[in-house]
């Protein structure tokens, strides 16, 4: 570049009579030669670059530590006092214990401050919950609504996605509609179904899908499956179940 900003210095000194000082640093006229023997600079080429492709095989649908994990009522959790190894308590707004796996805390934590910043209080209502809560809250339910009722809408100790840490239970701050299926009418519930698949969190439990799932609609229970797997359940649709992407046999109850 410094050559080509003073090449015309030096034409303008010959022009005036001047002989070319060295001081100019003009370099030495190249040969013909050796200008056609360069090898010309190849000009890289802009490529597209492709997301990778999913990989359906990457995690296990089967193991109670795997993100992919599927618990139903004819999936029991193995160990069936299954502990994940990594919770973490989360600083968030909620009515229970905050806590989850490290890796689903994290993007909890993450989506919550995309909500806020959207004008949108969540709170955790439940997230991880051992076999011995699964117990005392199930045992809740059937005192409340009977066995069959109860089997609806809460699973039997060993078989909740709320023992492998990687769900939770969104209320709004508001509190309106907390665990109700109007939840979905609400700002944080509307807020939830149109992003929540951003940062990897699929609604376990849709509506009408009570046949497969073997639970009643839960718009407010979000189960964590990682981005790219969240992203190819919603490219399919909001009402797509995990038994349904991975051609599961339905579980609507108990073996
Ligand atoms: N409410 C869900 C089904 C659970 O208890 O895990
Ligand atoms: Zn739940």
């Amino acid at each position: 570049m410094t050559t080509l900003r003073l090449l015309p210095l030096a034409v303008a000194a010959l022009l005036a009579g001047c002989v070319a000082s060295p001081a100019l640093d003009i370099p030495a006229p190249v040969q013909e030669s050796a200008v056609a023997a360069e090898t010309p600079t190849p000009t890289p080429t802009p490529e597209s670059v492709d997301p990778p492709a999913f990989d359906r095989t990457q995690y296990s649908i089967d193991s109670a530590d795997s993100i992919w994990v599927v618990a139903n009522k004819t999936r029991r959790l193995s160990p069936k006092k299954f502990v994940p190894s990594d919770l973490v308590t989360m600083d968030v707004p909620h009515t229970y214990d905050p806590t989850l796996r490290r890796e689903a805390a994290k993007s909890y934590r993450t989506m919550l401050r995309a909500a806020t910043r959207d004008g949108k209080s969540l709170v955790v209502q439940s997230a991880y919950r051992s076999y011995a809560t699964q117990v005392s809250v199930y045992n809740g339910w059937v005192n409340q609504l009977g066995r069959h009722g109860a089997d609806l809408q809460s699973a039997r100790p060993g078989y909740s996605e709320h023992q492998i840490g990687l769900s939770v239970d969104i209320a709004a701050a508001s509190r309106a509609c907390t665990i109700q299926a109007c939840f979905s009418d609400t700002p944080e519930g509307k807020w939830l179904t149109k992003h929540a698949w951003e940062y990897g969190w699929v609604l376990r439990y849709p509506k009408g899908k009570t046949n497969i799932t073997g639970y009643k609609y839960e718009p407010w229970h979000w189960r964590y499956v990682g981005i790219p797997l969240a992203e190819q359940i919603h490219l399919i649709g909001a009402k797509e179940t995990l038994e349904e992407f991975w051609e599961l046999p339905a579980a609507p109850d108990y073996l």
